[in-house]
């Protein structure tokens, strides 16, 4: 996407990986295969130092009460109980899959991560029952953040102790938005009182971090609305938010909507939802909070930290289950299969992996991967490059980082040669991230699909 567009047109914005999904091939399989095959080797290829990298653990849940207009994710809907237990089922079947894998060998979970979907559709029984069949396989005793995610009335208080007792360190909960009219105009299956209710139970639980998420620019956001999300999120006080602009990726309810009759987006503009994160930002920093990423704001970075985002972002292996999951292992990125009956089919049936399609990025490519998601935090280590990779990369890509420092988006250290040198990321920068970064990718995936 171009950093000069306006409108919020149909089309990806977000990017969580590199090379682009629509470039990972069915080719490749057999190298994650292999990978898995093989106890992994005591290096992490293309580093310098001879340490394994960290390992985390997501498993997806891919059930939703309602589809949201504006979502993009793998979810289904109207799903009954018995093809629930067929696919916590598959998915536990996978993780014993994967346990018995050479490359699991003596390898602990740093992190741990319940996404979806919606993990909290499932029931207290459900639950208990996934989480006691998975511990016969593997266990994340050592894991410093078990993340699980919620839609507000999915939750009851039962439940929600059920999470703590289950282990949950990290609870976050999709608010998007406070206004009752906002939050049905898009879809969504949960009004602001579910909010406030699942709020007593969870801050009674007492969760080491409960995150809120927040959309900056659903349908029907105005000013007035937004200074209300704010102020209403400030006073329920969580660990940390999150706030998303609203993008539309082709496979959206709205995407299809402005296709297929070739309608203007009701979606407010680029800069407008730049505004909107920009005020949040300011009055989340009056408030006492940090910002720690382009995306979030933290209450206190000496209480929280985030494992999976940062260590994902610095290269980690990521086991991923589940129905159309993303991993990563011994080099090699891979996703599992994104239809119900062959995801079924190939784990209950046929017993292997069920994985999809793959790419082995080379060296550079992981750098330019690694150096693209930590930008998100808002700097970027000269130093941690050139020790990991041996490379500079601000000689590397001079041009471009004078391009966005003369646009406003970049300040470039005065001394490069210094261990603690940072190239840093200005607010606009900040604000518009995902749009610098495809100035980064290699020639052949600027242009192409990034799904
Ligand atoms: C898997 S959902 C979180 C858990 C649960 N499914 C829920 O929605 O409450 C992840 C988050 O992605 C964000 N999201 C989904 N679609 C989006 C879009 N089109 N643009 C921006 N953010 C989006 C929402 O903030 C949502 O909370
Ligand atoms: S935003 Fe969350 S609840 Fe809504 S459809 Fe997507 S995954 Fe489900």
């Amino acid at each position: 996407m171009s950093t000069e567009a306006t409108k919020t047109e149909v089309g990806s914005y977000f990017i969580s990986n590199y090379p682009p999904y629509s470039q990972w091939n069915a080719e490749s399989i057999p190298e994650v295969l292999e990978a898995f095959s093989r106890p992994q080797a005591a290096s992490n290829p293309g580093a310098m130092s001879q340490e394994l990298p960290p390992l985390g653990l997501y498993l997806h849940i891919p059930f939703c009460r309602k589809r949201c207009k504006f979502c993009y994710f793998k979810v289904f809907t109207n799903v009954n109980a018995e093809a629930i237990e067929r696919y916590v089922s598959a998915l536990c079947q996978e993780i014993s899959l994967v346990a018995q894998q050479p490359f699991m060998q003596d390898r602990q979970f740093r992190f741990v991560y319940f996404g979806g979907g919606t993990p909290s559709f499932l029931s207290v029984k459900q639950l208990e029952s996934l989480l006691e069949r998975l511990h016969r396989h593997v266990h994340w005793n050592g894991a410093e953040e078990v993340t699980f995610e919620c839609e507000p009335g999915t939750l009851s208080e039962p439940k929600v102790q059920a999470l703590k007792k289950l282990g949950v360190t990290r609870l976050s909960l999709g608010v998007e938005n406070f206004s009752d009219a906002i939050l049905e105009e898009n879809g969504r299956a949960h009004l602001s009182k579910e909010v406030y209710r699942a709020w007593e139970w969870i801050s009674k639980a007492q969760f080491a971090n409960v995150n809120i998420d927040l959309i900056s620019g659903m349908v029907g956001e105005t000013w007035d609305n937004w200074k209300e999300n704010i102020r209403k999120t400030i006073e329920l006080s969580p660990e940390s938010v999150t706030i998303y602009q609203m993008e539309l990726p082709f496979n959206t309810v709205y995407s299809k909507g402005i296709l297929e009759s070739q309608s203007e987006s009701a979606v407010a503009t680029w800069p407008t939802k730049r505004d909107w994160v920009r005020y949040a930002f300011d009055v989340f920093q009056e408030n006492g909070y940090s910002v720690s990423s382009a995306y979030t704001v933290v209450k206190d970075p000496t209480k929280v930290s985030f494992s999976y985002r940062d260590n994902l972002w610095q290269g980690s292996d990521l086991l991923a289950t589940g129905i159309a999951s993303f991993g990563h292992i011994s080099g090699v990125h891979y996703q599992n299969v994104p239809e119900w009956d062959r995801y079924l089919g190939m784990i209950l049936d046929e017993n292997r992996l069920p994985i999809g399609r793959a790419y082995r990025p080379t060296e550079h490519q992981r750098l330019i991967r690694e150096m693209i998601l930590q930008l998100k935090k808002g700097y970027l280590s000269i130093e941690y490059f050139r020790r990991k990779f041996g490379v500079d990369i601000l000689e590397q890509w001079q041009s471009q980082w004078n391009d966005y420092v003369a646009e406003g988006y970049v300040m470039l250290p005065k001394d490069s040669g210094d261990s603690d040198a940072k190239i840093r990321l200005s607010t606009d920068g900040m604000l518009r991230v995902d749009g610098l970064l495809s100035a980064f990718f290699e020639p052949q995936f600027r242009n192409v699909r990034y799904t």
